[in-house]
């Protein structure tokens, strides 16, 4: 296995339907200066919609990556309210998040809708943050593996072993989002692990290797250093505490620590 370190630790903001444009541009610039002298870690924000342009233009001449928190496959057509892969580069998006739990529960998203639009933001070179994970109802039935097992493999089937688009999965266990609950690190370094290996036999090893796991679900600096300390574990998507500067400031240093 490639030595974990080659792996560039990836913190993601998800910022959910927060945030109008100036509040937005606001907490932006915020980021920015609180990780002014960050390095050795990647940083996606993704705001709502409707504030990708304003967050884009304040994280302009910054390593800092702006992504979506979903998006429809095709380029352009008939679909009212959705916003396609070519909108999102417009707007300056590098990556998108697919599949999110809330997606998937608010608005019946399947793993053949993830299908589709993982392949769609491979060939539009848009980075995928694919989240996948288990109900509590789901857990308790001894279900996590298998299912968890199906999410990804929906996700990169057909992805292949040729893309150059890096590859990025988050187990969000659904149980932990927005809750204060979390997976301890042992068993999210062990459903990490079981990802990557999907990953490998789906994609091959190259891309078992590469791919980054990250973990989500009440990720808070006071918790992070738990979730980075596991081989496995190359990140985190941070909802809530991700609306403030500050806290999220303190988790990406916490991931500049863990690699240094
Ligand atoms: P949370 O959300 O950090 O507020 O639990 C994580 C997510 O849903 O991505």
């Amino acid at each position: 296995m490639m030595p974990r370190s080659r792996r560039v630790p990836f913190i993601v903001a998800n910022w959910k339907m927060h945030k109008t444009r100036g509040p937005a541009e606001q907490l932006a610039r915020d980021v920015v200066r609180a990780l002014a002298d960050v390095r050795g870690v990647d940083v996606a924000i993704c705001p709502p919609a409707t504030a990708l342009e304003v967050v884009g233009r304040a994280l302009a001449g910054t390593p800092w990556l702006l992504g979506a928190q979903t998006m429809h496959e095709e380029a352009h057509g008939a679909f009212t309210g959705e916003i396609s892969p070519t909108m999102l580069l417009d707007v300056g998006c590098r990556c998108v998040i697919l599949g999110h739990s809330e997606r998937r529960q608010w608005y019946g998203e399947t793993d053949e809708a993830l299908t589709r639009k993982v392949r769609s933001a491979f060939s539009h070179r848009l980075m995928p943050i694919v989240c996948v994970g288990e109900r509590l109802i789901e857990r308790e039935a001894g279900q996590t593996d298998v299912l968890v097992t199906q999410q990804v493999e929906a996700a990169v089937v057909g992805v292949g072993e040729q893309s150059e688009v890096p590859l990025v999965i988050a187990y969000e266990p659904v149980w932990a989002i927005g809750t204060g609950r979390t997976a301890t690190g042992e068993e999210a370094n062990r459903v990490a692990a079981l990802i990557r290996w999907v990953v490998a036999s789906r994609c091959g090893a190259a891309a078992g290797d590469a791919v980054r796991v990250l973990y989500g679900g009440s990720v808070k600096p006071d918790n992070i250093k738990e979730f980075l300390g596991q081989p496995e574990v190359d990140g985190a998507l941070v909802g809530g505490a991700s609306l403030d500067a500050a806290a999220f400031a303190a988790i990406v240093r916490a991931a500049e620590r863990a690699r240094s």
